[in-house]
C-alpha cells in the first residue's frame, strides 16, 4: 500500500524521540498499520544543531508554513509549541489544504482549538492531539471514543509533569525548588518557558480541554481558578504530611447545578488515596461517569518517549484509517455544536 507521508515541524524533545522511534521502528509499523510511514519533510530553527537523530536524507524546511504546503505529504505533525506563532498558522494552513494533523500543543488548542476543530471537520481532515494531555495517557480517546454515552460529572487530575515532579523531589529528596525545577528541564518535562508549568497555566490548558471533551461546552481556559506551585516551600510539604496528607497540583472540573466549575490550585491529598501515591513525571487522570463510574489512568506524563508514543498513536490512527470514512468529531462533539462555556457561580 501507498506509504503514509508525514511531515514533522519541531525536532526538539519530542520530535527527536519521534523521528528515532520512527526510524527504529519502520517494519514494525508498516507491518501494523497496513502501510509504511515515511518521514519527507521536517522543520526546526537551526538545521546544524546535533539533535542525536538522522534527518540528512529528508527535506528540511526552515518555515514551518513552507513544510505545511509540502505537495506530497498527508500528515502536518506541529510539535513546536506557542500560541499565536508558527504553530498556529502552520497547523492552519495545513488544515486548510485538508491535511491530517498531529499535534502535542495543549496551550495552542486551549486557544484555537474550536476555530481549528471546526475547519478540520469542514475538510474533513483528522486533527488528533493526544499527547497534548497527560503525556501517554490515552485521555483523550477515552473522552473522545470510549465514553460517548456516558454522562460526565467529574474530572481530575495530576496533569503536569514538571510539577508533580518537583513536589515528589522536594519531598523525598529534600531538594530545593529551583533545583528539582532545573532537573525537570534538564529531563526535557517542562515547557520551553517553564513558568507554564509552575505558574498552573498548562494545567489549565490541559483541563479546558478536557472539559470540553467531557461537557461540550467551547473551550474556557481563561476562566479557570488559577493557583500554581510556586508558593510552595519545604515546610508546606511537611506540614501536610504531619496530618496525613500529600500536596499535589490537581486540576477539578465538574458539573454544578449553576454551570461548570474549572480549577486548578494545590490540594491537599490523604497519603493512603491512590492520586497521593502518584509520584515524579507521573500522571494521574480520574473520570466520573454514570455508566462506566469512576475511571482512572496513571501513566508517564512528560517526556520525550512518553510524549512521542501519543503523538505515533495518532499518526497510526491516520495510517490505518479508511480515505473518506465517518470521522469521530474533533472534540468529541461537531465544533460547531459545542455550547457557549457556562461558569459555576
Ligand atoms: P522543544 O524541545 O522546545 O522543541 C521545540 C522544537 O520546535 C525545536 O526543535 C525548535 O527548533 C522548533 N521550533 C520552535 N520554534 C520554531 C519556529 N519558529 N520554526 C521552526 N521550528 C521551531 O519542545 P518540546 O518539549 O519538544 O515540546 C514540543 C511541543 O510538545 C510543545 O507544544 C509542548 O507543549 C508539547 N509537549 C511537550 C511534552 C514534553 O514532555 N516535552 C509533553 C507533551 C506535550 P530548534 O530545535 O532548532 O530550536
Ligand atoms: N511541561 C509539560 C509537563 C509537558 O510537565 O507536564 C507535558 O504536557
Amino acid at each position: 500500500a501507498d506509504a503514509l507521508k508525514i511531515g514533522i515541524a519541531g525536532l526538539g524533545t519530542v520530535g527527536a524521540s519521534l523521528v528515532r522511534i520512527i526510524q527504529q521502528r519502520s517494519n514494525e509499523l508498516a507491518a501494523t498499520c497496513g502501510r509504511p510511514i515515511l518521514i519527507t519533510g521536517v522543520s526546526a530553527r537551526d538545521k546544524t544543531k546535533d539533535r542525536g537523530i538522522d534527518v540528512g536524507g529528508i527535506e528540511w524546511f526552515d518555515r514551518p508554513e513552507d513544510l505545511a504546503q509540502k505537495g506530497d505529504i498527508d500528515v502536518f505533525v506541529e510539535l513546536m509549541g506557542g500560541v499565536d506563532g508558527p504553530a498556529n498558522s502552520s497547523v492552519r494552513a495545513a488544515l486548510e489544504r485538508g491535511l491530517h494533523v498531529v499535534t502535542a500543543n495543549k496551550a495552542l488548542l486551549a486557544y484555537h482549538g474550536v476555530e481549528l476543530a471546526t475547519i478540520a471537520e469542514d475538510k474533513g481532515a483528522l486533527l488528533n492531539f493526544e499527547a497534548a494531555v497527560a503525556g501517554g495517557i490515552p485521555v483523550i480517546k477515552a473522552l473522545r471514543e470510549s465514553l460517548t454515552g456516558n454522562t460526565i460529572s467529574r474530572i481530575y487530575g495530576i496533569m503536569n509533569g514538571t510539577c508533580n515532579y518537583i513536589l515528589t523531589k522536594m519531598e523525598k529528596e529534600g531538594l530545593s525548588f529551583a533545583d528539582c525545577l532545573k532537573e525537570a528541564q534538564r529531563l526535557g518535562y517542562a515547557e520551553a518557558d517553564p513558568a507554564f508549568d509552575i505558574e498552573g497555566n498548562d494545567t489549565a490548558h490541559k483541563l479546558s480541554i478536557l472539559t470540553t471533551l467531557a461537557f461540550g461546552n467551547q473551550i474556557a481556559a481563561d476562566d479557570i481558578y488559577l493557583e500554581g506551585i510556586t508558593n510552595i516551600s519545604i515546610e508546606d510539604i511537611h506540614a501536610a504530611a504531619d496530618l496525613g496528607y500529600r500536596i499535589k497540583l490537581l486540576g477539578v472540573a465538574q458539573r454544578t447545578d449553576t454551570g461548570i466549575e474549572q480549577r486548578v490550585h494545590p490540594t491537599m491529598v490523604p497519603v493512603d488515596s491512590v492520586i497521593a501515591q502518584v509520584d515524579g513525571v507521573t500522571n494521574a487522570v480520574a473520570i466520573e461517569s454514570d455508566v462506566l463510574g469512576e475511571l482512572l489512568m496513571v501513566g508517564p506524563g512528560a517526556g520525550g518517549n512518553a510524549t512521542a508514543s501519543s503523538v505515533l498513536g495518532d499518526i497510526a490512527d491516520i495510517a490505518k484509517s479508511r480515505p473518506g470514512a465517518q470521522r469521530v468529531p474533533v472534540l468529541g462533539h461537531p465544533a460547531k455544536s459545542l455550547e457557549p462555556y457556562r461558569k459555576a457561580q
